[in-house]
């Protein structure tokens, strides 16, 4: 079972297969004709933190493929009063076709993955939030910001992307390392001390740099990091659990919002993503976020056609039977 835990588990192809795919939905979607692909398909949505995006993109998107969503907060079952992951995921995957989760701790996600017998993908754990990245990353073909590769739908010209991350060394920093080192593009993190992302994932994905050609720094000057960068990103200061932290964190953030003035310092076509829900005059500027280079709402919409490239993508190489259309 091909489960979607971290990007890791998929090589560079296999992920631009699934935004190859995305895009391709995105396009029928917008002539108003997403084949149902997954017609009679149903997807299970856990909950164990709170979510607009990912929420709405995974309903509405198994849908527009034909299939049918069933959200499930962690306050309604069972799991959320102490039923065992292992018997909450065999009964579950024993009844829909994939399962779609949202955690903490990230062991969760993988011991669900253990007793789940259909297709996982993590919808956001401490560590990781691999959805978001496939949305970032199709924002930036679609803004002609990608790693040159040989690949049908792109131009076969261009140069390595220098994407800029500002601020926590969170979940959507781990995943930005490791889209980096698995696409070859550069990376330069800076984040206040102590808020650094986790040695172990950083240094697994240096070492896929080597094959790849990526390049990812970490330090704490956020000039440098942004200087002549193509992306500029960032991500709240307290993540969902971290919120009695916020005003310690507040603190240890200061400088590290990015303003007009930081990305001055940017390529000057250079584009600002966030994953949102940002927090205007924290780890970025009103001006930024609602200004001429802000692209956060396309990414934010493009999370609707990333998931239903990855639930294809998943259902084909897990061999669940698909609707000819
Ligand atoms: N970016 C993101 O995952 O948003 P939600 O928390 O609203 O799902
Ligand atoms: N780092 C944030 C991302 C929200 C989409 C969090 O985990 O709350």
């Amino acid at each position: 079972m091909r489960h979607f835990l971290t990007l890791n588990d998929f090589n560079k192809d296999e992920l631009l297969s699934m935004l190859d795919l995305a895009l391709e939905l995105k396009v029928q979607a917008l002539h108003g004709q997403v084949p149902p692909y997954l017609g009679g398909k149903v997807l299970a949505m856990i909950f164990e933190k709170s979510s607009t995006r990912t929420r709405v993109s995974f309903e509405s998107g198994i849908y527009q493929l034909g299939g049918h969503g069933i959200f499930l907060s962690h306050k309604d079952i069972q799991l959320g009063r102490g039923e065992p992951i292992k018997d909450t995921a065999r009964v579950i995957s024993s009844m829909v076709d994939m399962v779609m989760m949202r955690t903490g701790a990230h062991e969760r996600l993988e011991e669900f993955a253990e007793a789940c017998s259909v297709p996982l993908i993590n919808g956001l754990s401490d560590d990781f939030h691999p959805m978001q990245l496939m949305a970032d990353y199709l924002t930036m073909i679609e803004c002609g910001i990608y790693v040159p590769h040989f690949h049908a739908l792109y131009p076969k010209e261009g140069r390595i992307p220098v994407v800029a991350y500002i601020g926590d060394g969170n979940n959507m920093a781990h995943s930005w390392i490791n889209l980096a080192a698995i696409l070859g593009f550069e990376l330069r993190i800076a984040t206040p001390e102590g808020y650094a992302p986790k040695d172990a994932i950083l240094s697994r994905a240096q070492a896929l740099c080597a094959q790849s050609g990526g390049k990812i720094i970490v330090g704490r000057d956020c000039k440098e990091a942004v200087s002549g960068a193509n992306v500029v990103t960032t991500d709240t200061w307290a993540s969902m659990g971290q919120e009695e932290q916020k005003k310690e964190r507040e603190r240890a953030f200061a400088g590290f919002c990015v303003d007009t003035a930081m990305m001055k310092l940017a390529d000057s076509n250079a584009i600002f993503l966030h994953c949102l829900p940002a927090y205007r005059g924290q780890e970025v500027s009103e001006e930024v976020i609602d200004g001429a280079q802000s692209r956060v709402f396309r990414e934010a919409q493009n999370r609707l056609h990333a998931q239903k490239g990855v639930m294809l993508y998943l259902a084909r190489v897990n061999n669940i039977p698909l609707v000819r259309v």
